[in-house]
């Protein structure tokens, strides 16, 4: 059992916790958090299911103020780990990574940290193999993840030449208010990071895109404009997206009429907080351009990345013989693909 520690119990931090818990072959040894949040409340009242370790000093006083009993210091619980996910606010986790560093200690950062942090940009699917045996990766972000996710599937079948997206990007989580109450859209300098990154860890595909930050909370929608070196059928793009365990085909006929009709399937399935590790493609939307193939992704921000997380994690620690191995694991355990059989 390969013992995992989560640094920072926000919103990511919370639910990569509950994916390490999930894993038959990890061991969460606990979660470091360095202020009281309604997360960190949450965790009280639910009888402590993980053991929370302070950040600091600072922190453990402000947890035994609220009656939060602190298993001990993050140095504590960095004595008990073979690697950290560090799911701190942007910015502290390269921070972080010297103490990381000097304890000896393998490393897994967030989309929000530069990409210098780490010795790979990793994605599960698209670059496992790089990340084995590193000791620092970073995982790309949400839409990254969740674009790569449907053009490496793509590209396995035909081939990707290039590929254009339109991201309109939810502006806030749910529960957040710190960008305000707000009903505009704002326009970022094209090409759009989501872009760049994919041509990072998939050099082989040209890509550029443009994002729009939207008033909305449950989840982006990209639109993805795909050149195929090979050509490729609406049914035989239809057919490799199904087949696919991360990602999920949804129709307007079946009731899936945008981001919110997807995020109240999930809190019908019952999934925790209305998560969903898959990302959403509406069939609906598979439309050829010429030869291009073109179709939109809803991405649930707050969720997607978790199982890449866990792949990094078994790269890092060559706990599978390949990728195919390790993203079969974390799928398996987290009850991905598991709808197919539905069908
Ligand atoms: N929220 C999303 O939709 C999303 C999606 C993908 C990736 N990310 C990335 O994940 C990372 C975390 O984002 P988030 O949305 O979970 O942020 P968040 O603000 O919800 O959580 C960050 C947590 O880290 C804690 N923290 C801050 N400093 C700390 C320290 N020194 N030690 C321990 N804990 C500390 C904070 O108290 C907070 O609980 C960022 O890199 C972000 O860019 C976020």
């Amino acid at each position: 059992m390969k013992k995992v520690l989560v640094v920072g119990y926000g919103t990511i931090g919370q639910r990569l916790a509950d994916g390490v818990a999930q894993q038959d072959d990890m061991e969460l040894v606990g979660v470091v958090d360095a202020a009281v949040s309604l997360g960190i409340r949450a965790l009280k009242e639910k009888g402590m299911p993980y053991q929370l370790y302070a950040a600091n000093e600072e922190a453990r006083k402000a947890f035994a103020e609220i009656g939060v009993p602190a298993a001990g210091l993050m140095e504590d619980a960095l004595e008990k780990a073979d690697i950290v996910l560090d799911a701190t606010s942007a910015g502290i986790g390269a921070q972080n990574k010297k103490i990381y560093q000097e304890k000896g200690l393998k490393a897994v950062f967030q989309g929000g940290e530069k990409n210098d942090v780490a010795d790979v940009f990793f994605h599960g699917y698209a670059n496992y193999e790089k990340g084995v045996g590193a000791d620092f990766l970073k995982l790309t972000s949400c839409n990254t993840t969740g674009l790569i996710r449907a053009v490496d599937c793509l590209n396995r079948k035909c081939g990707i030449e290039k590929v254009a997206i339109t991201i309109v990007r939810r502006v806030a989580d749910p529960g957040d208010y710190h960008r305000g109450l707000t009903n505009a859209l704002q326009v970022d300098q094209a090409p759009s990071h989501q872009a760049v990154d994919l041509m990072t860890i998939m050099p082989e595909i040209e890509a550029t895109g443009i994002l729009v930050h939207a008033p909305v909370t449950h989840g982006h929608f990209i639109t993805v404009v795909a050149t195929p070196k090979k050509d490729i059928t609406v049914e035989e793009a239809i057919e490799a997206f199904r087949e696919h365990d991360r990602i999920r085909m949804v129709r307007l006929e079946d009731g899936f009429k945008g981001n919110a009709s997807i995020f109240k399937y999930a809190r019908d399935l019952g999934r925790p907080r209305g998560d969903l590790y898959e990302i959403c493609i509406w069939e609906n939307t598979i439309v050829k351009s010429g030869r291009d193939l073109m179709f939109g992704i809803h991405i649930p921000q707050e969720s997607v990345t978790i199982p890449e997380t866990i792949d990094a994690v078994r790269a890092a620690l060559h706990m599978d013989k390949n990728g195919e191995e390790a993203v079969a694991r974390t799928n398996k355990n987290l009850g991905l693909g598991a709808w197919k059989e539905q069908r």
